[in-house]
C-alpha cells in the first residue's frame, strides 16, 4: 500500500512505498541520488547498485526530472537529507521516463508563463494552490456556520453591475450577451427567499490596465443578506476574513514557511479592523503623506499603498463619493455626497480585497444613476421588481479570491494566485 511522502516522514522508520516524481536526481558510481516529490512533500531516496535488480540500477541511471516513479524501502533519518529523512529503495519501478524538462533554473517569468501547464508542478505554486483552497473552503465554512445557503449565480447575463466599460461580450447563439462581473444584481433577487445567501464564482472584467492586481477572469466570494445594514455587513466582513487568514494559519504552515511568509505576523490578523472614512482617508494622506486629493476622486492603488504604510492591520475604509460608486450604492441620508458602502484594504500594498455596501432601494434612484452612468434602465427592469414586491433592506459584499491569496502567500503578481490566469494579454495555456 502507498502512503504519502507526508506520512513517510511522518513515520521516520520501516518500510514505506510511496511514488510520486522526481524532482532532482543525482546519479553516482554505484549509488543514484533521487529526491522525490508527491502533493504532500519531497523526500530523499537513494538507489544502491548491490541492493536491486540490474534492470532497476539501469533504469535508475535512465531517470531525469519529472519521471514517475514508485519506490518501495527502508526509511532512515538523514540529517543531510533536505526534509531530513531518506528512503532506501529496494524496488523501484518506472512508470514514465521523462523527456527532458523544459523548465530548469534561472527561467524567464514570460517562459515560465508560457508554460504554466508544466510550472503548476513548482513547489511554490503548489503550496499557492493549497492556500487558495484553503480561502475558499474557509469562506464557505464561515457563511455555512453562519446560517447561509451558496446559491449559484448565472455566468450568462444581459447587464452590467459594475459598469459597462469591462464587460466581456459573447456570442449567445443569434444574441449577445455579457459574461457576469459579480452575481450581485441575482443574489438581490435571490434573498427573497434564501435571505442569507453567498457563493464562490468566476468574474468576468476586461481590464484594460496591466497591473500586478487585475485579472480578466477571476473568483469572486460573495455574500448578500437580508436586513443587514452597512455595519452589520462590515462585522460580517471583517469575521469572514479573520476566520479565513486564522484558517490557513492552523491549516498550511508548511507552505507559509515554504513562501517565507510571517506566520506571528499573519496570527495578529483578528478582528475588529481599524475603520476610516474616505474623508479621513483624504485627510491622513495631506497630513501624513503630504498629497492633496478632493473628495470626488476614487482612491488609485498608489494612495491605498500610501494609506496602509499607517497600518498592519486590513483598514475599512467607508463612505466613498456616491458620485464616482456603482449605481445601486445608496447615499447616506446624513450626508448625501457620501454612499453608504466600504472597502476592505489589505495591509503591505496588496489593495482593496473587498468592496460591499448597503442596497439603494429607492427604484427611481437607480434609474437616475443607471442613466447617469450610460445604462439603459429597460434592460434591468426584472431586477428594479426587486423593489416592488415586499423590498427589505439588504447588503452584501465580495471578496477577490485570488487579492486574498496573492497577500497571504506574499506574492509579487496576482498572476500567481490563480492557476491558469488570465489577462489582457494572456489567454493560454
Ligand atoms: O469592488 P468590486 O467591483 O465589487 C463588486 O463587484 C460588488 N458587486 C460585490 C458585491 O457587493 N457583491 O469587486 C469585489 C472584489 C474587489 O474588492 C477585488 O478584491 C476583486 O473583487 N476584484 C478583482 N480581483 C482580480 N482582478 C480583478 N479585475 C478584480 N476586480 C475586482
Ligand atoms: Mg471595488
Amino acid at each position: 500500500m502507498f502512503i504519502s511522502i507526508q506520512e513517510a516522514l511522518d513515520k521516520g522508520k520501516g518500510k514505506a512505498s510511496i511514488h510520486g516524481w522526481v524532482y532532482r536526481e543525482r546519479k553516482q558510481k554505484d549509488m543514484v541520488f533521487l529526491i522525490i516529490r508527491d502533493s504532500t512533500n519531497i523526500i530523499q531516496a537513494v538507489v544502491k547498485q548491490d541492493k536491486v535488480s540490474k534492470k532497476e540500477w539501469d533504469d535508475s541511471n535512465k531517470i531525469l526530472i519529472e519521471s514517475s516513479v514508485e519506490i518501495e524501502g527502508e526509511l532512515k533519518q538523514d540529517k543531510r537529507a533536505p526534509t531530513g529523512y531518506e528512503i532506501q529503495a529496494d524496488k523501484l519501478n518506472v512508470i514514465q521516463f521523462s523527456e527532458t524538462f523544459p523548465i530548469n533554473k534561472d527561467q524567464s517569468p514570460e517562459f515560465l508563463m508560457d508554460n504554466r501547464h508544466l510550472w503548476i508542478r513548482s513547489r511554490k505554486l503548489t503550496a499557492v494552490m493549497k492556500i487558495r483552497s484553503t480561502v475558499m473552503k474557509a469562506f464557505r465554512e464561515y457563511y455555512y456556520n453562519n446560517g447561509f445557503n451558496e446559491m449559484a449565480p448565472p455566468i450568462f447575463t444581459p447587464n452590467a453591475c459594475e459598469g459597462g466599460s469591462t464587460l466581456f461580450e459573447v456570442k449567445y447563439f443569434d444574441k449577445k450577451v455579457y459574461l457576469t462581473q459579480s452575481w450581485q444584481l441575482y443574489a438581490e433577487a435571490a434573498i427573497f427567499s434564501l435571505e442569507k445567501i453567498f457563493c464562490i464564482s468566476p468574474c468576468f472584467r476586461a481590464e484594460r490596465s496591466k497591473t500586478s492586481r487585475h485579472l480578466a477572469e477571476f473568483w469572486m466570494a460573495e455574500m448578500e443578506a437580508a436586513w443587514y445594514n452597512l455595519n452589520k455587513l462590515i462585522e460580517s466582513a471583517e469575521e469572514c476574513v479573520s476566520y479565513i487568514v486564522q484558517k490557513v494559519v492552523k491549516e498550511n504552515e508548511k507552505e507559509l514557511i515554504l513562501l517565507e511568509q510571517d506566520i506571528e505576523k499573519l496570527k495578529k490578523i483578528k478582528a475588529p479592523f481599524p475603520r476610516l472614512k474616505y474623508s479621513d482617508v483624504l485627510k491622513i494622506l495631506k497630513e501624513k503623506e503630504k498629497i492633496n486629493i478632493p473628495f470626488g476622486k476614487d482612491l488609485r492603488t498608489i494612495e491605498e499603498d500610501l494609506i496602509m504604510k499607517h497600518f498592519d492591520k486590513p483598514l475599512i475604509v467607508t463612505h466613498y463619493p456616491k458620485e464616482i460608486m456603482a449605481f445601486y450604492k445608496p447615499s447616506d441620508p446624513k450626508n448625501p455626497k457620501e454612499a453608504l458602502c466600504f472597502d476592505m484594504l489589505a495591509p503591505e500594498g496588496y489593495g482593496e480585497i473587498i468592496g460591499g455596501s448597503q442596497r439603494d432601494l429607492d427604484a427611481n434612484e437607480l434609474k437616475k444613476w443607471l442613466k447617469k452612468q450610460g445604462e439603459k434602465p429597460e434592460t434591468y427592469e426584472w431586477y428594479l421588481d426587486t423593489r416592488k414586491y415586499g423590498s427589505v433592506p439588504h447588503a452584501g459584499y465580495g471578496l477577490g479570491i485570488e487579492r486574498v491569496t496573492a497577500w497571504l502567500c506574499k506574492l509579487d503578481n496576482i498572476k500567481d494566485a490563480i492557476p491558469f490566469p488570465r489577462t489582457m494579454l494572456r489567454y493560454t495555456p
